[in-house]
């Protein structure tokens, strides 16, 4: 073998005993216990602890596909997590969650910040594309 070959076959090497990566963690399923299930309910159908003092009525996040003639609001959700973009930007009485993991971000900086912010509202929406349905 080329040294070439050979560090190309260690990297494999290396790649196959590497623990789960990073993306096989369920991070946006832990920050939607930590951040959304006190409205939406731990299993996302709207019966959080905080819907008996709401006088708005909290949706279910299971339905949202069924709800979107069967395709997930991908963008829509991103939005509405979001809080300060789209159609129902600052409206209604969920918390702007742009804005609150942007402030909460221990990065230094904004650009990391703000990446931080996106990377969160994204995995939430990729979490709740999963629980479609159930
Ligand atoms: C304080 C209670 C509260 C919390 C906490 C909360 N929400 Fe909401 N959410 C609501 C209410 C009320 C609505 C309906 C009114 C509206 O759309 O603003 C809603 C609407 C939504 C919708 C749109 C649903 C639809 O059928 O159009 C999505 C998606 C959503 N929330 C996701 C989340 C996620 C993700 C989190 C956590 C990061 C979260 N919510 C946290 C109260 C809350």
């Amino acid at each position: 073998m080329t040294p070439k070959l050979l560090m190309a076959a260690a990297t494999l090497t290396a790649l196959a005993g590497a623990p789960a990566l990073a993306q096989n963690i369920d991070v946006g399923g832990e920050l939607y216990q930590q951040y959304c299930s006190t409205c939406h309910g731990a299993d996302g159908k709207g019966a959080g602890q905080l819907t008996e003092i709401l006088t708005t009525k909290v949706p279910d996040l299971v339905g949202l596909s069924s709800r979107n003639g069967g395709i997930f609001p991908m963008l829509e959700v991103i939005h509405i997590i979001d809080g300060r973009t789209g159609v129902r930007a600052h409206g209604g009485p969920m918390p702007v969650y742009g804005e609150i993991f942007t402030r909460s971000s221990s990065a230094k900086g904004t650009y990391d910040q703000v990446l931080e912010a996106r990377g969160m509202v994204l995995s939430l929406a990729y979490y709740l594309e999963t629980i479609q349905g159930q």
